[in-house]
């Protein structure tokens, strides 16, 4: 169980062992990550076979007590849950807004029209994760999907330096992947599993994680095939999240139509990983110098704004102590597990993975 040898599963040989490591399947945990159906497609094995020999991955994992069993109890849930670790995002306001930072074991979407920080955010967080514990970190390296081209090693620099750490030592534990297309940016993130595991990677960021599939399929009669390669990228960011106990922050940029990609955050993402999966979506507005941040239909955070700043080191908390917008904040901070109810006039909060509208471009 130690290493996931394909071989260690009952009537996995030599035979199949090849034929699933030439499709990118290397591990058992691989064969989760993928799923049956999509284990077919890439491997020609029939789908008996494959369904069978990811059920036979399943027993094994849970067996050896590395996946959930498909019947738990709340306390082996909350148990699941205390391992999530919390990213700070360097400053009071965010952190706020977030109950702590940034969540391993899901997805969070930042999303909004272009300068509104969203890239910024990012790079802020490829500084912060590596902070040790007790500064808020999780001590943990990066894997950086890069599809728009606006990774800057020099932001990181400047970031680490005005968070007091060693810059070099800072760019070295981040990896950046640059995906040319969508099929690339999907590719990256299929073989990334080894990668994550072997380098403690706490955090996968996709920046941006839709715009290539906007800008290969336009048009009317494309929207469905792009629908379901994007749904296929999400689920597999959010089981890889989820599998390795790792932070995935995904952009998603918005014009004049609002262009979110996943829907109920309460429902758990198909896939036998973990029973509880938990999506956050982060939208963001520019307010002349100043940014807001307004969490939206999160399944236990209060709905609320804050004002955050950009800067030299990043996200930034606002120089004023209008630090909390009180008008939004309905919610006390003492009942947290309590579902806000999406407020209507909101442009952005009710669009659907399902029904993303036409582009305007
Ligand atoms: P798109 O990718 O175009 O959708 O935008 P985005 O949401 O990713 O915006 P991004 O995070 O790139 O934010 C750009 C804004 O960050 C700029 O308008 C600047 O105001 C601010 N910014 C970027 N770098 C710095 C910096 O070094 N110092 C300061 N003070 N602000 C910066
Ligand atoms: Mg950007």
């Amino acid at each position: 169980m130690e290493d996931l040898r394909l071989d260690s599963l009952p009537g996995v040989g030599p035979v199949t062992t090849k034929k699933l490591s030439d499709a990118g399947i290397h591990n058992i945990m691989d064969l989760i990550v993928r799923g049956p159906v999509e284990l077919s497609e890439i491997s020609g094995m029939d789908k008996d076979t494959s369904a069978n020999i990811v059920e036979k991955a399943r027993q094994a994992l849970v067996e050896g007590g590395l996946l959930a069993k498909d019947f738990v109890s709340a306390t082996e849930i909350y148990k699941r849950r205390q391992e999530i670790g919390k990213i700070t995002t360097g400053t009071e306001c965010l952190d706020l807004l977030l109950d702590g930072g940034l969540e391993t074991q899901g997805l969070t979407e930042i999303y909004g029209e272009f300068g509104s920080g969203k890239t910024q955010f990012c790079h802020t967080m490829c500084v912060t994760v590596q902070k040790p514990k007790e500064e808020g970190g999780l001590e943990g390296t990066v894997l950086y999907i890069d599809t728009e081209n606006t990774f800057r090693p020099e932001r990181i620099v400047s970031i680490a330096k005005a968070h007091g750490m060693d810059p070099e030592k800072t760019l070295d534990r981040i990896i950046v992947a640059r995906a040319y297309n969508s099929a690339h940016q999907t590719l990256i993130l299929e073989e990334a599993s080894q990668m994550i595991r072997e380098n403690n990677v706490k955090l996968l960021v996709v920046d941006s994680a839709v715009g290539l599939f906007r800008s290969e399929y336009l048009g009317r009669g494309t929207l469905s095939v792009r629908q379901q390669r994007l749904n296929k990228f999400v689920h597999l960011l959010v089981r890889i999240a989820e599998t390795y106990n790792c932070a995935a922050l995904a952009t998603n940029q918005v014009m004049a139509s609002p262009d979110v990609f996943f829907g109920d955050p309460t429902r758990p993402i198909g896939g036998n990983v973990v029973a509880h999966t938990s999506t956050y979506r982060i939208y963001l507005k520019k307010s002349g110098k100043k940014r807001i941040a307004r969490m939206v239909d999160s399944p236990h955070h209060p709905e609320q704004e804050v004002i955050f700043g950009l800067g030299e080191a990043g996200v930034i908390d606002p120089d004023s102590e209008t630090k909390k917008k009180t008008t939004k904040a309905t919610k006390s901070k003492a009942e947290p597990e309590v579902k806000a109810e999406p407020e209507t006039d909101s442009v952005d909060a009710d669009a659907k993975i399902e029904d993303i509208p036409e582009d305007s471009e």
